[in-house]
C-alpha cells in the first residue's frame, strides 16, 4: 500500500512574507489531509520552512541538490547542506533544469545517487516534450530519462519518488488527461517490475502539469498515479489543500 504524497514545487516564487501566509494557511488543513504533504521551496527559504514546518506533518525539501559531496561548484548547495536544514526530499531533473541549465540524464541520475546516499528522499522527473509526444517518443524518452538513474540508485528502488511530468503540461494549463498520464505511469511502473518486483509497488508515481482542483481527483484516482508535484496550484493554499483531499 503506497502513502499518496502531494508535494508542491514552488519553484522561484514566493517571499518571506508570502511563505509565511502560504504554510500558515496549509498549516491549517493539513492535519484533516490524508496524503503525505511536502513543499519543495527555493533553497533561501529552507530555514524559514524549518522553522515554521517542524514539528507539523508537513515535510519540506529542495528544488535541486548537486552531485557533488562538497568543494569548488560555486552555486551549488550539497545535499548535507539540504539536511542540516531539515530538508527530507529534494526534487532532481525538473525539465526546467534539463532546459535550462543543460542537466542531461546522466548528471540527474549522479544527483539522484548523491541525494540517496544523503538519506534524502530524490523526487526524480521524467516526461517528452510536446515534439517528442507527437512522434510517438514519450515510451522512448522516459526509458531514457530513468534508466541511468535506476542504474545509478542500484538496491535502493523503494526509496525514490519519481514524477511523470509531460512538458507540454507544465504551467500550460494543457493537463494530461488521467487515461495518458495512467499510460505512461504504467510504462513506468513496468520497468521498476523488471528492477526489482517487490520494491516497484513501494515506489510514489506522481504526475505532474497543470494538476489543479478541478482535475486533481481523476488524475489521483488512477491506479499508478500515487500523488501530484504541484507547480502554480501550491502557490495557494487552499488550491493545493483541495488537491491533497483529492487522494
Ligand atoms: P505546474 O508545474 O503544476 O505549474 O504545471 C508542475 C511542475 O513543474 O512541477
Amino acid at each position: 500500500m503506497r502513502t499518496p504524497l502531494i508535494a508542491g514545487n514552488w519553484k522561484m516564487n514566493g517571499s518571506l512574507a508570502a511563505n509565511a501566509a502560504l504554510m500558515a494557511g496549509v498549516l491549517g488543513d493539513a492535519a484533516a489531509v490524508k496524503a503525505e504533504l511536502a513543499v519543495c521551496v527555493p533553497a533561501p527559504y529552507l530555514a524559514q520552512a524549518q522553522s515554521v514546518l517542524s514539528g507539523s506533518r508537513v515535510r519540506w525539501g529542495a528544488q535541486d541538490v548537486s552531485a557533488h559531496e562538497n568543494g569548488a561548484f560555486t552555486g551549488e548547495v550539497s545535499a548535507a547542506m539540504l539536511l542540516e536544514f531539515g530538508c527530507s526530499c529534494v526534487i532532481v531533473g525538473h525539465s526546467e533544469r534539463r532546459s535550462y541549465h543543460a542537466e542531461n540524464d546522466q548528471q540527474v541520475a549522479q544527483k539522484a545517487r548523491r541525494a540517496l546516499l544523503s538519506g534524502l528522499t530524490p523526487i526524480v522527473c521524467v516526461g517528452e516534450t510536446l515534439h517528442e509526444r507527437e512522434q510517438g517518443a514519450t515510451d522512448a524518452v522516459v526509458t531514457r530519462q530513468l534508466t541511468p538513474v535506476l542504474d545509478a540508485i542500484g538496491s535502493q528502488l523503494a526509496s525514490i519518488v519519481i514524477a511523470y511530468e509531460p512538458v507540454w503540461a507544465i504551467g500550460t494549463g494543457k493537463t494530461a488527461t488521467p487515461e495518458m498520464a495512467q499510460q505512461v505511469h504504467a510504462r513506468i511502473r513496468a520497468m521498476l517490475i523488471e528492477r526489482d518486483a517487490v520494491q516497484a509497488q513501494q515506489v510514489r508515481l506522481l504526475y505532474g502539469g497543470s494538476m489543479k482542483p478541478d482535475n486533481a481527483k481523476d488524475l489521483l484516482a488512477m491506479p499508478d498515479i500515487d500523488g501530484g508535484l504541484i507547480g502554480g496550484a501550491s502557490l495557494n493554499a487552499s488550491d493545493f489543500l483541495v488537491i491533497a483531499h483529492a487522494v
